[in-house]
């Protein structure tokens, strides 16, 4: 007993007890010992609507860290570079620290969500070619919709960056569709967010989970039945939880196969 009591205090003595760095409406992110080293914990918390819907998802913490633990494991396995370092539990991912860009980069190949709502376009039309669209990441604004010229009036990214996220968006998007096609799940849209790392190179950070894209059943022609995103949640469609689940298991069913 005695040995023990020393040993934990010594490894307390030398290490830096992590700091809760920003906790955000899905995620707290802790420092490490590391400065170039973060910890991020995702939460079962869910919003909607810049948080005026609140709410539980039941596991979904540890849900959606999983999953984006895999995809981001298997981009860059494909040569798109990330902030993923490593899952030491199934609710948290170590990442590399990078300063974020203040963008949401959405794409979208089906209509659905805000394109419908703010166009008239019907839900489920497919597109032509893959919309890329940026939103300003800040809650006070309500994460509003930038024209290329805001984007350069309020200067959140140089014309250089502005095509690097076009090209990466769309990149993920084609490994996206695929890996989700094999799933038996549409990719309809999804949103993005990008980080610098200390030499300025931009990483796809964040998540990619039921949380941040919209996924279809492929098997489900029914408008209600076939969501498995955070879509069932938003609109009160029930059976939140199980739908991802199903998305989880589909992604480990793949990646065993
Ligand atoms: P939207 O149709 O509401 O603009 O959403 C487009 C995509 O972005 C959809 O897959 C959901 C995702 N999304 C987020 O990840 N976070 C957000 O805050 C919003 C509004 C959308
Ligand atoms: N995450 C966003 C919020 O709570 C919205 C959403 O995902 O629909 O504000």
């Amino acid at each position: 007993m005695k040995l023990k009591t020393i040993a934990l205090t010594t490894v307390s003595t030398n290490m830096t007890p992590a700091q809760k760095l920003y906790e955000g409406k899905a995620k707290i992110i802790y420092t490490t010992e590391d400065p170039d080293i973060l910890l991020a914990e995702f939460k079962d918390d869910a919003t909607a609507f810049n948080a005026q819907k609140r709410g539980t998802i039941q596991g979904k913490g540890s849900i959606n860290c999983t999953i984006s633990s895999k995809l981001f494991q298997k981009l860059a396995a494909d040569g798109i570079k990330n902030h993923f370092i490593d899952s030491p539990a199934s609710h948290q991912m170590r990442v590399k620290a990078v300063k974020i860009v203040p963008l949401e980069v959405v794409v979208r190949n089906i209509a659905a969500g805000s394109l419908c709502k703010q166009t008239g376009l019907e839900l489920g039309t497919i597109l032509e070619k893959p919309l890329v669209e940026f939103y300003y990441k800040d809650d006070n604004l309500g994460d509003p919709l930038l024209t290329r010229d805001r984007l350069r009036l309020l200067k959140l990214a140089t014309e250089e960056q502005v095509e690097s996220l076009i090209n990466l968006a769309l990149q993920v998007n084609n490994f996206l569709q695929d890996f989700w096609k094999q799933c038996g799940i549409t990719l309809v849209d999804f949103k993005l967010e990008f980080g610098l790392d200390s030499q300025q190179q931009l990483l796809l950070a964040d998540e990619i989970s039921p949380d941040t894209c919209r996924l279809w059943d492929m098997a489900q022609s029914d408008p209600n039945q076939r969501v498995m995103d955070k879509d069932r949640f938003r609109q009160d469609l029930g059976n939140v939880e199980n739908a991802y689940q199903a998305v989880l298991q589909r992604v480990l069913q793949l990646l065993e196969s």
